[in-house]
């Protein structure tokens, strides 16, 4: 292979998105919106979902594994499609597989900072799992980005398990979100972050419950913009534009789960809204 085959075949190599489960779909979304060209991985590691309730140690195991399946399978860059996973492993991740080779690897967090800075009353709510809400990680959000505002957050147990099950729109789901919303709205927050990748597939939920006056902030393409910016500047792009231009491109982004519901292949094409192919890990 000569060197610039080489190189354009690095390029070309897919990047790769994971998460405990289905919740990462909606940052992959807002991936394939904004880097067409590039060939797209996502693995969901339903089998484990939820990430929240398990120790740092635990979801840190979960990420080596899945990092390594997709090292395996030629990634060029890791999105941690996941708020919990990304405060218990990113900075483990990176020791383990940035620093030997260069893996670029993105990471995501709740979005305190816009939030603090588009609150006009200065209350702003944080949907999240109890994992990311205990983390140092949020820890620092708050002390870096959260002293002039008030901050309410809120640990929403159960709602990934009603998504990861496709209940996008179900009565018992409706539930849980105005639970989890009340103290949100009795604090009188007019901005809230969703602070779970899962969460933005019940955003019509979220939206009954609090009404349209109030804010809601998902990190979805904050994050395909900073992953762009690291392709960019890494000059990892790829340049394969053909691959846009086959009608069936939107059918080769290939999933991966390990989930054991019946559904689990209905669900994922219902949350990436077309039929696709799904192999089992
Ligand atoms: N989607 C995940 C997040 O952003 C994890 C949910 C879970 O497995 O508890 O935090």
């Amino acid at each position: 292979m000569t060197a610039q085959s080489a190189i354009h075949d690095m390029k070309n190599r897919p990047i790769a998105v994971f998460d405990s489960g289905v919740g990462g779909i909606s940052v992959l979304k807002h991936i394939h919106a904004l880097l067409p060209f590039e060939p797209l991985l996502y693995v969901a590691d339903s089998k484990y979902a939820p990430y929240g309730n398990k120790t740092p140690a635990e979801i840190q195991a979960r990420c080596f594994a899945i990092a390594d399946f997709l090292i395996a399978k030629d990634a060029k860059a890791i999105v941690v499609a996941c708020n919990t996973a990304t405060a218990a492993a990113i900075d483990a991740m990176r020791a383990k597989y940035t620093l030997p080779n260069n893996m670029p690897i993105i990471g995501m967090e709740p979005a305190v900072k816009p939030a603090a800075e588009a609150s006009k009353n200065g209350i702003i709510g944080v949907l999240a799992t109890t994992g990311t809400l205990k983390s140092a990680q949020f820890a620092g959000l708050l002390e870096s980005y959260g002293r002039n505002v008030k901050v309410v957050t809120q640990a929403c147990v159960g709602l990934v398990e009603c998504i990861e099950r496709g209940e996008i729109t179900a009565k018992n789901t409706l539930s849980l979100v105005e639970q989890y919303c009340q103290p949100l709205l009795d604090a009188g927050a007019d901005t809230i972050v969703l602070g779970c990748t899962h969460y933005p597939f019940v955003r019509a939920l979220i939206e009954q419950a609090v009404g349209t006056e109030i804010a809601l902030i998902d990190t979805g393409a904050a994050v395909a913009k900073h992953l762009k910016q690291c392709l960019l500047a890494l000059d990892l792009l790829s340049d394969n534009k053909q691959l846009a231009q086959e009608p069936s491109w939107k059918n080769k982004v290939q999933f991966w789960t390990n989930s054991e519901a019946n559904n689990a292949k209905q669900v994922i094409c219902q949350l990436w809204g077309q039929s696709v192919e799904i192999s089992i890990l």
